[in-house]
């Protein structure tokens, strides 16, 4: 109990000294939703589309589609991707404060709520922790099909992003924005 109000009054202390900087996270955190909508939802088509063909064809398509859909629904001045603590492709490895989010949602598992944060004077940032589906086992489980692994081996030399449970943090969904 004593330990719960030392940490409200932290946090309260926090939100009240840092007033000045910080985003509207409020208004940070509807853009960023709004932003990450499409993008999330062409990945899901993507995915389900490939994986009638099977996995094996559908890692293609994740490593083919996801950069270029996010390219194609981000408006100008604003960037979107995906980043993990455990890698797949070396090409979304996270950014110094794409890190410490991360970091926070495996120091608080409990927490899977979106988060904001300012990058510098002109841009803030908006993040939604991705949660591992019964779907994503496929290809990010512990117990995946040989042709599957076969693809990830030849394509992926370095894959970290095996050994998954559903339920367990896979990444987060990332985006930057002009501060309006
Ligand atoms: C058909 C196989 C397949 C399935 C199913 C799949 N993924 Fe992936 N995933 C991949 C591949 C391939 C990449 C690497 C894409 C690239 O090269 O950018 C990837 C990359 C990612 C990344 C980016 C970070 C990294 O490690 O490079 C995240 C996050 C991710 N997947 C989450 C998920 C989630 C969540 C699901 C379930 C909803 C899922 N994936 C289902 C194959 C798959």
């Amino acid at each position: 109990m004593k330990y719960r109000i030392m940490m409200l009054s932290v946090t309260m202390l926090a939100s009240s000294t840092a007033a000045a900087g910080d985003p509207d996270s409020d208004e940070v955190a509807r853009r960023g939703a709004e932003l990450l909508q499409p993008f999330q939802q062409a990945l899901q088509t993507a995915l389900r589309e490939g994986m009638k063909e099977g996995p094996a064809n559908a890692v293609e398509v994740c490593r083919l589609e996801a950069p270029e859909i996010a390219a194609r629904v981000a408006p100008e001045d604003v960037a979107m991707g995906r980043t993990s603590h455990r890698l797949r492709n070396p090409d979304n490895a996270p950014l110094d404060w794409q890190r410490e989010m991360l970091e926070y949602y495996l120091d608080n598992p409990d927490d899977r709520q979106p988060r904001q944060t300012r990058l510098d004077e002109t841009r803030v940032a908006h993040v939604q922790p991705i949660e591992t589906q019964p779907m994503c086992l496929s290809c990010h489980g512990s117990d995946l099909d040989e042709s599957v692994q076969a693809r990830l081996d030849e394509l992926y030399p370095e894959d970290r992003a095996t050994g998954f449970a559903a339920g367990e943090l896979r990444g987060i969904f990332w985006v930057t924005m002009p501060d309006e």
